[in-house]
């Protein structure tokens, strides 16, 4: 099947149940920046508060970079992963003194900074600036593994370059911002982990391990 009819269905579905989130209602890098990091690791429900005190307490780039670090651990306590508010800070200092302030536009740049990885990156250039870039995180991973029978640990080297290559084959160059945010709530609101929702989900039709009945089956898990 086309990659623009798994669009199609996928952008109707999000259009009729995606989610309405704070971070849907902006197109302010910083503030997607600020949502991709809080929900690397943290779910939605949990992140929302901490993002909108966030947010009330840094309201741009330039105030987190002037606020102290002991400031920005404060309001990240609870959430975990602490790392991710060092580099946070660390991150707007350097948008700051190298980019005068701007958040970069580039992958490449963004990349650069402290806390971004590639999918990281994808996902600001798609929603901050509707631009194509593919987003593999653990949504997206797990979207694509069943809807194209992936078998294999998804992080072995070989799985991981064959899932990039599908993730940037099925991103359009047409609406990437609304794409990104479909295919992240359709993994993390239908295609759970467990027991995914295949009755509700607009892919089913086009997806292969649905029709092997192994969706519960991908991804594989690692073995070690
Ligand atoms: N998980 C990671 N990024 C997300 C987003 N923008 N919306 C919903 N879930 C997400």
């Amino acid at each position: 099947w086309p990659a623009d009819t798994m669009n199609r269905c996928l952008l109707d579905w999000y259009g009729r149940c995606g989610r309405d989130l704070p971070w849907r209602r902006t197109r302010d890098p910083y503030r997607i920046w600020l949502s991709e990091i809080m929900l690397q690791q943290t779910g939605v429900t949990a992140v929302i508060p901490y993002y909108e005190r966030f947010l009330a307490a840094f309201p741009s780039v330039a105030a987190l970079a002037a606020a102290p670090l002991e400031q920005v651990l404060e309001l990240w306590a609870g959430l975990g992963y602490y790392r991710r508010a060092r580099f946070l800070h660390e991150a707007a200092c350097k948008v700051v003194s190298e980019h005068g302030g701007q958040f970069p536009e580039t992958p490449e740049a963004i990349q650069a900074l402290p806390g971004i990885g590639r999918s990281t990156a994808g996902a600001i250039v798609s929603i901050a600036f509707d631009r194509k870039a593919p987003i593999l995180d653990g949504n997206v991973r797990r979207v694509l593994c069943r809807l194209l029978a992936i078998s294999g640990d998804p992080r072995s080297s070989k799985v991981e370059k064959r899932l990039w290559q599908c993730a940037d084959a099925l991103t359009p160059e047409d609406r990437p911002h609304d794409y990104a945010q479909a295919i992240m709530d359709l993994g993390a609101t239908v295609c759970k982990p467990r027991r995914p929702d295949c009755q509700a989900c607009p892919l089913s039709g086009l997806c292969q391990a649905f029709w092997q009945g192994i969706q519960e089956q991908l991804p594989q898990r690692a073995t070690r």
